[in-house]
């Protein structure tokens, strides 16, 4: 089993939008897939069409004792499962306070599914908390997508040293370019830049608007625009990601 975090410090550069077609592309793969959308903005979900059928909340989920397999659902997708999003602020506010107690709770939760599952993936919510460090401590892969401009540059070394402060094992630490222009000089100068850092896939994802459409169709970009070049861009990155994760 290899836990993948689609995480950014920031908010809105498209963890969401990838967390969705790399699970995806995953199950398609033949791999049993579990995604779990554990941002209560919920929007894993909402492409899924998947709504909670466990009341209680995601609060049940952390406790000790907690069955998660309860939370699990069959996505529509062959070899995918879903744990939909807890939208209640509330409950939100119960788990940070339980994983407060411990920052390897999440990671001795999936345990149990180590031999059930080949990935999970989970779409975070952005920025630092207890929740981030559950998730780091849980994760082989903390994946990063990165929009190639000056202020991602200093989130990105901001993250950096938070593993360092906390003493999480930095090469967890994946990262790939989204939303990139190459029309602007800037994208193409940070690229270029942080290319040479070594933690960045080759492929990117560029700006395009059929991931925006995925809001529209609400399902992944295979399911809509197989032939389009973001769902090509997406196949061509998760080649690579698992080449890099299964070596
Ligand atoms: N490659 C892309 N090209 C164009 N638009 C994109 C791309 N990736 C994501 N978007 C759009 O940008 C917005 C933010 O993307 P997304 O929700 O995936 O980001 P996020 O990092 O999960 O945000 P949040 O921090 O709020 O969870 C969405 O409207 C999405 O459709
Ligand atoms: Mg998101």
């Amino acid at each position: 089993m290899v836990i993948i975090a689609l995480y950014n410090l920031k908010g809105g550069v498209g963890k969401t939008a990838s967390c969705v077609n790399f699970a995806y592309l995953a199950a398609k793969d033949g791999y049993k897939t579990l995604l779990w959308d554990i941002d209560p903005q919920g929007s894993t979900s909402f492409y899924y069409q998947a709504k909670a059928k466990y009341k209680g909340g995601i609060k049940k989920l952390v406790e000790k004792d907690a069955d998660i397999e309860e939370a699990i659902m069959a996505a529509n997708y062959e070899n995918l499962d879903i744990i939909p999003a807890d939208v209640s602020v509330k409950s939100f506010d119960v788990m940070m306070e339980e994983l407060k107690s411990s920052k390897k709770r999440l990671k001795s939760l999936l345990q149990p599914f180590n031999k059930a599952y080949d990935f999970v993936f989970l779409d975070c919510p952005p920025g630092f908390s207890v929740l981030a460090e559950n998730i780091f401590n849980a994760s082989d892969i903390v994946l990063m997508p990165v929009i190639p401009t000056t202020l991602s540059i200093r989130t990105y070394e901001m993250t950096k040293d938070y593993f360092k402060e906390k003493s999480i094992d930095l090469s967890k630490m994946m990262c790939f370019f989204t939303m990139a222009d190459l029309r602007k000089n800037m994208h193409n100068e940070i690229m270029e830049t942080l290319y040479k850092d070594k933690k960045f896939f080759e492929n990117y994802i560029p700006y395009l608007s059929d991931v925006e459409k995925m809001g529209v169709h609400r399902v992944p970009l295979e399911e809509f625009a197989k032939s389009g070049y973001a769902a090509k861009c997406y196949r061509d990155l998760w080649q690579e990601i698992k080449e890099g994760v299964l070596e």
